[in-house]
């Protein structure tokens, strides 16, 4: 590429919504913050959700779990976004410090992000070091119509895994 810092420079610079992905496979539970995901089909109804190759996360993805439960995370919510997107389930049992609750097929359901949809996986893409994981959406709430916690105030954490 002839200037690699354009593209740095660009992308970081972006602003974009914070979520959170759950996702459970027989008893592991895990979770990660996510900003690389997006819509990506209306007919049917896609979303596309990129996880690291390293993270907690996409090793409990890989290990049989059928769907994703994908949190909006309201602005207030900074204390999720340092654990989700500080922390790794190598380490610790990051449900063991926030309130959740059992959703459709067994997801952990964020109790503090009231706007949430689970959705199946039924496509996964390696697209580098991470994998891109396509959902279809079945079950849902749509409780909070504030803004999402912004990139930018997210982007000084250090995350919890290398990517
Ligand atoms: C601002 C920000 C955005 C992030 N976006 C993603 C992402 O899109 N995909 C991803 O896999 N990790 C992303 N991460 C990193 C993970 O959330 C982080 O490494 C987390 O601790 C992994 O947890 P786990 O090992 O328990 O899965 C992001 C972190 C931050 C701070």
């Amino acid at each position: 590429m002839n200037n690699p810092d354009a593209f740095e420079s660009i992308v970081g610079a972006l602003e974009y919504p914070m979520l959170v992905a759950t996702t459970v496979a027989g008893d592991a539970r895990s979770g990660c913050l996510v900003g690389f995901a997006t819509q990506c089909s209306i007919h049917p109804p896609r979303y596309l959700v990129c996880v690291s190759d390293k993270n907690h996360t996409y090793r409990t993805l890989e290990a049989g779990a059928r769907a994703i439960a994908v949190h909006v995370v309201p602005e207030s919510a900074a204390d999720l976004v340092e654990l989700f997107g500080g922390e790794t389930g190598d380490d610790e049992d990051k449900f063991a410090r926030c309130a959740w609750s059992p959703g459709p097929d067994g997801l952990p359901v964020l109790d503090d992000c009231p706007s949430w949809f689970a959705g199946r996986i039924v496509d996964r893409v390696v697209l580098g070091d991470h994998v891109g994981f396509a959902l279809e959406p079945f079950d849902g709430r749509a409780g909070y119509d504030g803004l999402a916690f912004p990139f930018s105030r997210a982007k000084g954490i250090r995350p919890g895994h290398e990517a």
